[in-house]
């Protein structure tokens, strides 16, 4: 479903859009190249076209229930950067984390703030009040992008994220969506 239409920063147009099965293949891509580069992110190998199915599946059918929310940035057919939300339950359905990414050969035009700020619209209107999420503390890159969108530090997970041999921290920032 196409959710919107906007450019970055060099005028060059990007789809927003929820994903379906037939972006599988540009996902394991996508994702697999963000595992190559070593970007600070969760996912510390390659996924394969399997696993990356079965999590497809599973959120496109948590999409439906409205407890997560997707999104991709698409720039001529190409997955230039992806958001997305997860609701929490019971008592805390009003607080969401979020996570974002942007392909290397689209950075630093827009398109990360682009996506957050499509993420908090749907998030809002599904009821969401604050929205969270963890970084490595060296990513200095997405901090700064973080607290340009509004994102406050409240805390700090020592050794949260396994790295190599060793463990790194994370650092919790939140932000109010009212
Ligand atoms: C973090 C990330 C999503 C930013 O995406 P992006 O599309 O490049 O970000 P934007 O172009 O919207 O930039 C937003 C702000 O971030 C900051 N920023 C972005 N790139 C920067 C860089 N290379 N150096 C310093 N600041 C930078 C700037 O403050 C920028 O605002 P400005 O353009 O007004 O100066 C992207 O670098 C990325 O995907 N990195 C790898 C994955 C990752 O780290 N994800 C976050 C995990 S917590």
């Amino acid at each position: 479903m196409i959710l919107g239409k906007a450019r970055d920063k060099r005028g060059n147009p990007v789809l927003l859009r929820t994903p379906s099965m037939k972006d599988l293949h540009r996902l394991v891509g996508y994702m697999n190249s963000l595992v190559e580069e070593n970007a600070n992110i969760l996912l510390g190998k390659k996924i394969s076209v399997k696993d990356e199915k079965s999590w497809l599946t599973d959120i496109i059918k948590r999409m439906k229930q409205g407890t997560y929310f997707y999104i991709i940035a698409d720039v001529d057919g190409e997955i230039a950067g992806t958001a997305n939300f997860a609701k929490g339950v019971h008592r805390q359905s009003h607080v969401a984390g979020f996570g974002v990414s942007v392909n290397k050969k689209f950075r630093k035009l827009g398109i990360g703030s682009l996506l957050a700020k499509e993420v908090f619209k749907h998030a809002r209107r599904s009821g969401v009040r604050i929205i969270t999420l963890g970084v490595f503390p060296r990513n200095t890159v997405a901090i700064k992008m973080y607290r340009k969108l509004g994102f406050k530090k409240y805390g700090l997970l020592p050794h949260s994220i396994r790295d190599g041999r060793g463990y790194t921290d994370e650092i919790l920032m939140c932000r109010r969506l009212c």
